[in-house]
């Protein structure tokens, strides 16, 4: 069997690693992955755009390609899936109007509120004025959101009025997220805390992943600027069993039915970013229509099952007839960034020190890294992802950072308490 990948990112170099520890698959290629990749066994990077779909198509045919797995937002919600399907392809991802979950948070919203599922108040706006007066009637804090992708950086959690104000200020007049900036979502603060909740989906059935919970804020404490993810464990102790029922009751099965009726079955991983309050109901903070990172690095690493014969399943409809295996260990994964990471990562600096082989409970998945005839250097804000198991989340941390530590001064910036949470619930 051979496999296609898209995207870059710690995500694609996981889903590759991956794939080839199932030893039927024969070749796995990633467009355009990244460096980390050609260190995989029977895996290699090729250079093409995911947006390019000709060029695609053309590699698939030409690879002999059984199954192409599209790893980031951008391409689903350009229509790779629709391309690729027209073309013959069999590729693992939601449609084009499906990814709209995604890709318009507007339409997210007005999608939960017509099917009922559980998530903020909301109102949206393109008149900044408009917005203006409407923030003066809400009670603080409230949440500004670009209505399009903005790669994880387009929400403000604003504090005061002043906050709120200059959020709208920069998305719907100084266009910092350009198109997707010209229309905001302006949302109800909801307390609690948050996980990651990820299904697979065949259009009619979902079958749960382990569920996980990431750290968007770039500082420890969770504070700062929000970030596409500084390090995310699995699994998430706040989603009980009794927790996971709801999400799966009130709001994943309700998503995929109402998607089915709509005429547009979703097929990939659906990704409900939960936020679960001090009774235990979850509400949608987002929905995402492919897997998240760096959740998918320690989900991954925990994954006993095949990750290709899973996604088959899913290709050939019959989810509801797999059942999948877990390690019982946790998984924590801690993102190396930038300096400057979010808002001016400084790249193009030696990285060499990361190639330190992987341990057998712990492996470094590469992003933002690329191969030059002087070496490995940065290429993007988020680096790499060092993912550890061990048999408690404090284990699976002190084995990260200990492996993180290893490396040396590397001018990276990391976040030393990925999985506080969890760890304060244990003592
Ligand atoms: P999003 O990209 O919509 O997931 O938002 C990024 C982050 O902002 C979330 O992970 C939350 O930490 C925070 N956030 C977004 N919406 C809300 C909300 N309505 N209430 C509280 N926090 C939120
Ligand atoms: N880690 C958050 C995301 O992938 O959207």
């Amino acid at each position: 069997m051979n496999i296609l990948i898209l995207g870059n990112g710690g995500r694609e170099h996981a889903l590759a690693w991956c794939c080839s520890c199932d030893a039927r698959v024969d070749h796995i290629w990633v467009a355009p992955g990244n460096a980390g990749v050609d260190r995989e066994q029977r895996c290699a990077t090729v250079d093409i755009d995911p947006l390019d779909t000709v060029a695609l198509i053309d590699f698939i045919h030409k690879q002999k390609i059984d199954m192409t797995i599209v790893g980031p937002e951008a391409p689903l919600v350009q229509g790779v899936v629709d391309r690729l399907q027209e073309a013959g392809c069999a590729v693992f991802g939601p449609c084009q109007e499906a990814a709209r979950l995604e890709g318009s948070k507007s339409y997210a919203k007005s999608f939960m509120a017509k099917h009922g599922i559980p998530t903020a108040s909301y109102a949206v706006f393109e008149d900044a004025n408009a917005a203006r007066e409407y923030l003066r009637t809400q009670p603080l804090p409230i949440v500004i959101k670009a209505d399009g992708l903005a790669a994880g950086k387009g929400v403000v959690v604003a504090q005061t009025e002043a906050e709120a104000e200059s959020a709208l200020h920069s998305m719907l007049e100084d266009q910092r997220f350009g198109s997707a900036g010209a229309r905001v979502v302006i949302e109800s603060f909801l307390e609690g805390e948050e996980a990651s909740f990820i299904v697979v989906v065949d259009g009619k059935h979902a079958l749960p992943l382990a569920t996980s919970q990431d750290h968007k804020r770039i500082f420890e404490g969770d504070l700062g600027p929000n970030t596409g993810g500084m390090g995310a464990y699995s699994p998430a102790p706040v989603v009980t069993a009794e927790v996971h029922q709801r999400v799966m009751d009130r709001i994943i099965m309700p998503t995929i039915q109402a998607m089915a009726d709509a005429g547009h079955p979703y097929t990939g991983f659906l990704y409900a970013g939960l936020m679960i309050n001090a009774q235990g109901d979850p509400y949608v903070v987002e929905f995402n229509c492919r897997m998240g990172d760096p959740e998918t690095q320690p989900i991954l690493m925990r994954l006993e099952s095949s990750l290709p014969e899973l996604i088959q399943a899913a290709l050939d409809k019959r989810l509801d007839e797999y059942a999948i295996t877990w390690s019982n260990d946790v998984a924590l994964g801690i993102v190396l960034a930038a300096p400057g990471y979010p808002d001016q990562p400084v790249i193009g600096q030696p990285a060499d020190r990361l190639t330190q082989d992987a341990q057998a409970n712990c492996k470094i998945f590469w992003a933002g890294l690329k191969s030059t005839s002087t070496g490995i250097i940065t290429s993007g804000g988020r680096v790499a992802c060092v993912t550890a198991l061990g048999h408690d989340v404090a284990s699976a941390q002190q084995t990260a950072l200990a492996y993180i530590d290893k490396l040396g001064p590397t001018g990276l910036h990391f976040r030393r308490d990925i999985g506080y949470r969890a760890i304060k619930r244990t003592i």
